[in-house]
């Protein structure tokens, strides 16, 4: 490898370190980790809520199709388009609630 190539890997490795879930794409339900809790705070949504919000989006929302990138759509957009999933995919409130937080913490992650 030569230096220059090196230096665009290491580049590359910062990139995945610093950037968050939307600038780093194909992230489409990142982990429950503390920082992605903070942001939850900005939707009121705690740890358990954010952990329930992506097991029903890994579990459920993978019946028709692949994960979808959520950052692709702004917050309006996105509750619009949960609301029409989750009856799509027979979720109750609670879990259409907890979906929601947790792909709007994402998406603003
Ligand atoms: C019963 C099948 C089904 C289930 C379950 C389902 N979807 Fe979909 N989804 C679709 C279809 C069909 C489309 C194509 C666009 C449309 O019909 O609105 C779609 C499209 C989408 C899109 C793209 C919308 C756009 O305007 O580009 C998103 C985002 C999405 N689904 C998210 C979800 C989420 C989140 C869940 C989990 C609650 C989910 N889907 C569950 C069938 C489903």
């Amino acid at each position: 490898m030569k230096p220059r190539d090196f230096s665009v890997v290491v580049a590359l490795g910062l990139c995945a370190l610093f950037l968050n879930a939307c600038e780093s794409t194909p992230k489409s339900a990142p982990p429950v980790t503390a920082s992605l809790v903070r942001a939850g705070g900005r939707v009121k949504a705690d740890a358990p809520t954010l952990t329930a919000g992506r097991a029903v989006f890994l579990n459920r929302c993978i019946h028709c199709h692949a994960l979808p990138n959520v950052c692709r759509f702004d917050a309006p957009r996105l509750t619009a388009i949960v609301a029409k999933m989750s009856r799509r995919a027979n979720l109750n409130a609670a879990q259409h609630d907890a979906l929601l937080k947790y792909l709007l913490t994402v998406r603003s992650f």
